[in-house]
């Protein structure tokens, strides 16, 4: 274990900096609420934070359009408040990752001010200006947030390029100085301290030069309906293939991965920091030491069942794909997916497949990655007015669903079903009015999904055994106690079974057993290993220390057993 990085061994938290506590009572999330909540984290287990964006922000696109990198949101707080943070969380031994956004910024942001005051300014050239053609756009390019990619700008005659929205301009990153004005910001934070960061988009960060058409065919009015499938979160292979065909020339571009390991060069300029790609494509981990540490295992949360076929067959090739040296990493929702209980659930066993989800999460060989809330089982808000919608390209959706001639109601549902909204509501911390995220009355940002009185939410399962918060409790402790599931080799076995999932983590000291039952079925295993028994390190349905005779091991309904080897 000693010559595993930090970023190897623990388990990052993602915090949704406007959802997770609101210190200050204006009904938004900051980093007075943060500080207050680094025990309880701390607590939890978790070795790692990485802070959704907190940047200065108009919000269009909550954070993810940053006019400013290098301070601090006032809505969050100050410098000072994050200093505060990043000290406290480095003394509660918790790393800390922010999110890079580099695809493009605020239309807000002062470059992107210079850049459109006149076709003259040296800053004209930091972001992507096209004449129009024919009395419209460059090309027929689309942004997956709705509509043209281009927008127009009638101060200079042009069109500027956002593959987001329009609030979000790409900047020119085949403009030297855009490079070195980022790694700048990049060196701020980390020259306060800052461990690493997650890098939003990067597939989308250079364009065919050329840029030409797209070759779809499609309508915008054809392209929203594609949403109502779900895209882009769902396993929908003929919408991703169409995904690919449409966006082809706008992403994935030749000069990325160069850029990536550049930025590699800023960060290894200081000791022991990280980079993971908001991406799944394993050549961003490069010769798996000069490009990124890691890249999301996406493909692994792309269903609708997490059964062991699609987790052994997901394994089997995301493992095989790495470089050498290469760490991988898994994640099964964030702040742009479904809840575990909405997205895997089955409307009879939620919480104890959200229970295996984490198991899983925390057995597999790499990185945890864990979203805010699915600690004490939240799960996904359907907001019942359109007005309370806060996620741009479902307001997109839903607007042009009533035009197209949808009834209000029909476009209002699928819409909420769809908006990002539904996985950022505030935190639940405990079962007072607002959920103890705001003081009482005041009005939250998004808002509180009512199950908070129903249990879900921190104070209630602090102390309750059974509870979901406990369980991830103990599992956590349990991944940091056993070695061998941090840095153990992977063997799958049983590797038919239907409905579990049984594998090997093994290191040179020690070989552990694990059993994830995906099923309600109870099942009487024998499993052929070198050793007859095992001793159980955890289990959903035994006590800790039990033995177990391998030759006969019977497991319940969702049973989540691990156990070690005894030689
Ligand atoms: C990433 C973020 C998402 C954001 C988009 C544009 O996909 O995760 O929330 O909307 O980039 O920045």
């Amino acid at each position: 274990m000693a010559d595993l990085k930090w970023w190897q061994t623990a388990v990052f938290y993602q915090i949704y900096p406007r959802s997770f506590a609101d210190g200050n009572g204006d009904g938004i999330g900051d980093f007075i609420g943060i500080n207050e909540r680094l025990d309880y984290l701390a607590d939890l287990g978790i070795g790692a934070l990485w802070l959704s964006p907190h940047f200065p922000s108009p919000q269009f696109d909550v954070g993810y359009d940053i006019s400013d990198y290098t301070d601090v949101d006032p809505e969050y707080g100050t410098l000072d408040d994050f200093k505060r943070f990043l000290d406290g969380a480095h003394q509660r031994g918790m790393r800390v990752i922010l999110d890079l956004v580099l695809n493009h910024t605020s239309h807000l942001h002062q470059w992107f001010v210079e850049s459109r005051s006149s076709r003259d300014h040296p800053k004209r050239d930091w972001y992507i200006w096209r004449d129009g053609k024919d009395g419209g756009p460059p090309n027929n390019w689309y942004s997956p947030f709705g509509g043209s990619a281009w927008e127009y700008d009638p101060a200079t005659n042009q069109y500027y390029y956002h593959f987001f929205l329009k609030e979000q301009p790409d900047l020119n990153w085949r403009n030297p100085e855009v490079k070195k004005a980022m790694w700048d910001a990049v060196r701020f934070w980390l020259d306060l301290g800052v461990d690493g960061y997650r890098l939003d988009a990067i597939g989308t960060i250079f364009e065919n030069p050329a840029m030409p058409d797209q070759r779809s065919n499609m309508t915008e009015e054809e392209l929203r309906s594609t949403f109502k499938r779900g895209f882009p979160d769902r396993p929908d292979k003929k919408l991703i293939e169409l995904w690919e065909l449409i966006y082809k020339d706008q992403v994935e571009q030749e000069g990325v991965h160069q850029l990536m390991q550049e930025l590699r060069g800023v960060i290894d300029e200081y000791p022991d920091r990280v980079l993971v790609g908001e991406n799944d494509d394993v050549s961003y981990y490069g010769d798996g030491t000069n490009e990124l540490h890691m890249a999301f295992n996406f493909p692994l949360m792309r269903t609708n069942r997490l059964t062991p076929e699609w987790i052994r067959t997901n394994q089997h090739n995301r493992l095989a794909s790495l470089p050498p040296g290469a760490w991988p990493c898994n994640t099964l929702n964030n702040h742009d997916a479904s809840r575990l209980h909405n997205r895997y659930g089955d409307g009879q066993h939620d919480d104890a497949i959200a229970r295996t989800s984490l198991a899983l999460m925390l057995t597999l060989r790499g990185t945890p990655f864990l979203y805010n809330g699915e600690e004490i089982g939240m799960s996904d808000y359907q907001l019942t007015d359109i007005g309370l919608f806060r996620d741009p390209p479902a307001v997109w959706f839903h607007d042009g669903q009533v035009a197209d001639g949808v009834l209000p109601d029909e476009a209002l549902e699928l819409a909420a079903g769809y908006t990002r909204d539904r996985c950022r509501t505030p935190m639940q911390w405990n079962s007072a009015a607002n959920a103890g995220f705001s003081p009482e009355g005041v009005r939250t940002w998004l808002p509180i999904n009512p199950n908070y009185a129903a249990g879900v939410n921190v104070d209630d399962q602090q102390y309750n055994p059974e509870s979901m918060l406990s369980f991830y409790k103990r599992m956590l402790r349990v991944r940091k106690q056993t070695p061998a599931l941090i840095n153990g080799a992977y063997t799958p076995l049983h590797e038919t079974a239907q409905d579990y999932f049984a594998f090997l983590r093994q290191n040179a000291e020690q070989t552990c057993l694990v059993i994830l039952n995906l099923s309600n079925k109870s099942h009487d295993l024998k499993f052929d290993l070198t050793s007859r028994d095992a001793r159980c390190l955890f289990s959903t349905h035994m006590p800790e220390g039990q033995t177990v005779t391998l030759e006969a091991l019977k497991i319940v309904p969702f049973e989540i057993f691990v156990g070690e080897l005894i030689s």
